[in-house]
């Protein structure tokens, strides 16, 4: 652990079947006025939206809702929220559903007390918080992005065609309370499953494939790549494995509540690379990261390779006798590829409604970085190319 850190994440989680009896007594926390977020259709269809209504009336509060947020969040949604915000003097963002939803609110907390261009100033500029902060609270109704624990906002801007990542200071933006009940997850679409679980095991490797010091933190990410795959395949046989899904959540959430990056260099290219996949196709965040992962970690696995050998030992076994260090870390990115396709994802990005001509309209927007290597227009565009 040889860089410096101060961690202190506020999130309370209330966790299990029970989670949302802590409801109530959360909402005495704060002022009558709440203002309900939630997506398109899924709380309605699952009977959730009439509970949370019940508790809401209960506790005697006056509700305002913004329903219809996307998938892949829009900046007009934050503004519309923004709006009724001010309008009607709200207390409390509760967001209900998944981290579309959770991103969008606290994109609309930081946004509704700001003067000038919000998205110019929270989520081009990456400026600091200058205004007024509306507490964000979540019921969590889908494992994978971990915004019900941290402080991260994805909101694509539909004019700009940018997907920009927001990662707000703590602990301002982190949610003041989570409830999650992975039973809520049940009736997730199998494809949204498997988006979150990728997007979760994404996160890990994101964190995980950088710096070559000692550090506890790796071994903490690796211990949770191994429940999860471990779960997920569980969860295959069964989306109603009580075990597996609440494994899968909680993975989730470690999984970048930041605490097992504490002390770590990371990387998150393939974040951004997938960040502007998303502003040109809208396809669901976890599907964009598993078609770029493979062809990602085959173009800087040699820049990181003792790693990258750790990698396949530790988390896919490969037995490594007889073999070089590059054949064992590519047989290492061969069999997440694998389990990529047991997941049943798509592997190419022409199955999400990439076009050839969008390519390099992709490879120019995406936000550089890398952890192994530095990327530039070129390589992410090599990338690209690779698994078109
Ligand atoms: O809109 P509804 O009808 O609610 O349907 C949603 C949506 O279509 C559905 N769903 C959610 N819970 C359900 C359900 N359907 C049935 N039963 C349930 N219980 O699932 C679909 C996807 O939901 P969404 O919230 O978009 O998924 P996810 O949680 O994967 O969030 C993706 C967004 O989070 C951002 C992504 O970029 C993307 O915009 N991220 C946020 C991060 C953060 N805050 O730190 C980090 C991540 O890396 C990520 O970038
Ligand atoms: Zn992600």
């Amino acid at each position: 652990m040889i860089y410096d850190f101060t961690y202190q994440n506020p999130t309370r989680i209330h966790f299990g079947k029970t989670a949302l009896e802590h409801l109530s007594e959360e909402l005495k926390n704060f002022g009558s006025n709440i203002l309900l977020v939630y997506g398109k259709n899924s709380i309605k269809a699952t009977g959730l939206y009439d509970k949370i209504m019940g508790i809401l009336n209960e506790c005697g509060k006056k509700v305002t809702e913004l329903a219809g947020i996307n998938s892949n969040p829009r900046y007009s949604q934050v503004m519309a929220g923004a709006k009724l915000v001010r309008e009607n003097n709200i207390d409390l963002i509760l967001a209900v559903g998944g981290g579309s939803v959770v991103d969008c609110s606290k994109g609309i907390a930081a946004a509704a007390y700001y003067e000038g261009d919000a998205w110019k100033h929270y989520w081009e500029e990456q400026c600091p918080i200058e205004n007024k902060i509306v507490p964000v609270a979540s019921v969590l109704t889908m494992a994978g992005t971990a915004s019900e624990m941290n402080t991260g906002s994805v909101i694509t801007n539909e004019e700009k065609m940018l997907k920009l990542g927001r990662v707000f200071p703590f602990p301002e933006l982190c949610p003041k309370f989570s409830i999650l009940n992975p039973e809520l997850t049940y009736t997730v679409p199998k494809i949204q499953m498997v988006s979150g679980i990728f997007d979760t095991f994404s996160h890990l490797m994101e964190q995980y494939f950088s710096g070559d010091d000692d550090c506890t933190s790796d071994y903490l990410l690796e211990a949770v790549m191994l429940s999860l795959i471990n779960a997920s395949r569980k969860a295959l046989v069964n989306q109603h494995d009580y075990e597996a899904r609440s494994n899968i959540m909680w993975c989730a959430t470690m999984g970048l509540n930041k605490i097992l990056a504490l002390s770590k260099t990371q990387d998150w290219e393939v974040h951004m690379i997938e960040h502007q996949i998303g502003a040109y196709t809208d396809c669901p965040h976890g599907v964009g990261l598993a078609i770029v992962s493979p062809a990602y970690y085959r173009y800087i696995y040699r820049y990181g390779l003792p790693k990258f050998v750790r990698y396949a030992k530790n988390i896919w076994k490969v037995d490594g006798t007889g073999m070089s260090d590059e054949q064992i870390a590519l047989e290492g990115i061969n069999r997440l590829e694998a389990f990529i396709a047991e997941l049943g994802i798509p592997q190419t990005l022409r199955e999400v409604g990439t076009t050839e001509e969008m390519l390099p309209l992709i490879a120019k927007s995406t936000v550089k970085g890398g952890g192994y290597k530095k990327m530039d227009s070129e390589d992410v565009l090599a990338v690209l190319k690779e698994c078109f």
